[in-house]
């Protein structure tokens, strides 16, 4: 294959509220690279399980729907991205902490995890993908030119979380949202299917302590120092 047509992959895992988004969609912007939301996929998943009164607990008919899930991207600018649903604009339902549980119950399965494992791998595509999620560097695209896993305290992750929330006028209480990242995070990592662990050979940050600046600062260099440009 020539190499201008060489896909670059970077994968950027972690825990919810670790700042993966906003730091890919920030990477894949200025490398004009493309990039994948994993977490919509299941989130999207969750959502149309509930549309079509499908029990979240029913891994067959999960697998049935993921395969035939009739989702679309479509991007706006400043790297944001309105996803529908059979038509329908569901972004803003797909961010709710409610959709954020759904997904991460639908997310448990293997049979869910496999039916989605392809529609994933046709995001990558030249130059190149940034790819945020909790296995895009153990599982979807091991062979990744560059892995990172950010991370940050439960409590920071939190904290941000809660400050998002009241911008957008939503009444919030920051104890129950401690609660609710532990307990996602405790399902997220101790499922057995693709559990939520940093790849082998990828860099660990831990941004509890760091700006937006700081953390894009310091994936940026890395990229530089490993020639992805
Ligand atoms: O990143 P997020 O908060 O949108 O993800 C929602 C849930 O989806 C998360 O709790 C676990 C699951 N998920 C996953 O299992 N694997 C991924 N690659 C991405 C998300």
């Amino acid at each position: 294959m020539a190499e201008e047509n060489k896909v670059v992959v970077i994968t950027i895992d972690g825990p919810s509220g670790a700042g993966k988004g906003t730091i890919s969609r920030i990477v894949a912007k200025k490398l004009r690279f493309d990039y994948l939301d994993s977490g919509a996929l299941y989130r999207l998943l969750g959502l149309s399980a509930v549309r079509h009164h499908v029990s979240v607990e029913s891994e067959k008919g999960l697998m049935a729907l993921a395969e035939h899930m009739d989702i679309r991207f479509e991007a706006e600018k400043e790297g944001a991205f309105k996803v529908y649903l059979e038509g329908e604009d569901v972004s803003r339902e797909l961010r709710t902490e409610e959709t954020g549980l759904l997904a991460s119950k639908v997310a448990q399965f293997p049979g869910v995890r496999t039916a989605l494992l392809k529609r994933q791998r046709m995001f990558a595509r030249a130059p190149g993908l940034v790819a945020d999620g909790r296995d895009m560097g153990t599982e979807v695209f091991p062979a990744a030119e560059l892995k990172i896993y950010l991370t940050a305290s439960a409590e920071e992750r939190a904290n941000r979380r809660y400050k998002e929330l009241l911008e957008k006028g939503e009444d919030v209480s920051l104890p129950a949202l401690v609660e609710q990242v532990r307990s996602r995070d405790e399902r997220d990592i101790s499922r057995d299917a693709s559990p939520l662990r940093p790849a082998e050979g990828a860099i660990e940050l831990d941004t509890s302590t760091m700006s937006i600046q700081e953390v894009t600062e310091t994936v940026l260099n890395i990229l530089s120092v490993k020639g992805i440009k």
